[in-house]
């Protein structure tokens, strides 16, 4: 059975927003987030729950099982996060899950995110249920960007790899959110072998005259799955090949960008995104930390435990503390994660840090 959504959301926590204790200009003169290795950290990803309502197969298979009742961070303790962040460097946030749209208080969260000095850019990562209702509130917000999950552009495709049935609803989100003029609409795909891998010319179809910027991301192994990953994980190379033969160029990497390779081609208006997590380099250009849902800093995605943070979240007066916290943090930070040697980390599934 699925959960039911209303119990699931969190309560709204509207608070008077977090003051900055280090004013805006002054951001300039701190020496950004740095690891052992020189790598900068302009880029944020932070989960706002672990509660997903949809069952993808390469992550919550079963549907989302509730270790008793979550304390995910509220508004003012995202505010102070945020604020500490941003003097380290951060100008991109991405809100992820879990589902972030289960949460009642979301576009109140995206409010005090894109009202944080230094702030540039602020996205989202969604399975897209809530995008036809919300897009335009959370545009207003302040929200700049949506990464949609669309794992197949066939109803009944979707629906075995999802549990869900509504793909009609996630396709008129993104037509919404186009409509909209979103600064970016991103729709991501996990390629799964024996599924999705033959569908690459329905997608291109579909971006031809769309500006989507559609990323194949390569199946990662999580804790709880390596059966089938052993069954269904292929490599982005396939795609990579048939795109270079088809007249596909490689873009230049963007400013604070993420992980993908991104192809572009005269004839679409969309662009093809690669994110190949087991090619050799990939972590070389790490520009991205994460924070979970209950406030644990996460130095990779397939790291050690998170890093607890959430007690210098109480109050504008602990931002120095937590600066000096997350400095020395980033310490640990290691080269690359070691997916490759099996190695999966920490993380049961990607419900858990949004991937
Ligand atoms: N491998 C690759 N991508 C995954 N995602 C979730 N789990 C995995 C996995 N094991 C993707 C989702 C979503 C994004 C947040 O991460 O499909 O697009
Ligand atoms: Fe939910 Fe995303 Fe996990 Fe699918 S991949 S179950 S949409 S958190």
């Amino acid at each position: 059975m699925p959960i039911e959504e209303s119990r699931i959301f969190t309560k709204d926590s509207r608070q008077p927003d977090g003051e900055q204790s280090i004013p805006f200009r002054q951001l300039q003169d701190v020496e950004p987030l740095a690891d052992s290795f020189s790598r900068k950290f302009s880029y944020l990803r932070l989960s706002l729950t672990d509660v997903c309502n949809f069952r993808c197969r390469y992550c919550l298979p079963d549907g989302y099982q509730s270790s008793g009742r979550q304390h995910f961070l509220q508004r003012h303790e995202v505010g102070h996060l945020l604020s500490a962040f941003s003097v380290l460097g951060t100008r991109k946030v991405r809100l992820t899950g879990g589902e972030p749209s289960l949460r009642r208080d979301l576009t109140s969260i995206i409010e005090t995110t894109a009202a944080t000095p230094g702030i540039e850019s602020v996205a989202i990562t969604t399975n897209g249920y809530r995008l036809q209702k919300l897009a335009a509130q959370w545009q207003q917000a302040g929200l700049n960007a949506v990464n949609v999950s669309l794992d197949s552009l066939d109803p009944r495709m979707f629906h075995a790899i999802t549990g869900d049935s509504r793909f009609a609803l996630v396709m008129d989100g993104i037509e919404e959110a186009l409509s909209l003029g979103y600064q970016a609409v991103k729709v991501n795909a996990v390629l799964l072998k024996g599924l999705n891998d033959v569908q690459l010319d329905s997608y291109l179809e579909w971006i031809r005259s769309r500006p989507i910027q559609l990323r194949f991301i390569e199946l990662m192994e999580t804790g709880e799955m390596s059966e089938l990953f052993d069954k269904h994980h292929v490599s982005g190379t396939v795609i990579e090949r048939q795109l270079l033969s088809n007249g596909w160029q490689l873009k230049p990497r963007g400013k604070h960008a993420g992980p993908a390779q991104v192809y572009s081609h005269p004839d679409y208006l969309g662009e093809i995104g690669l994110i190949m997590p087991y090619a050799k380099d990939f972590c070389q250009s790490c520009n991205r930390l994460r924070v979970s849902a209950v406030g644990a800093l996460h130095l990779c995605l397939f790291g050690d435990e998170g890093i607890g943070i959430r007690d210098y979240l109480q109050s504008a007066d602990d931002q120095e503390a937590l600066i000096g916290y997350l400095r020395e943090s980033l310490s640990q930070k290691k080269l690359s994660h070691q997916l490759g040697e099996g190695n999966t980390g920490v993380t049961p599934n990607l419900a858990f840090l949004g991937g």
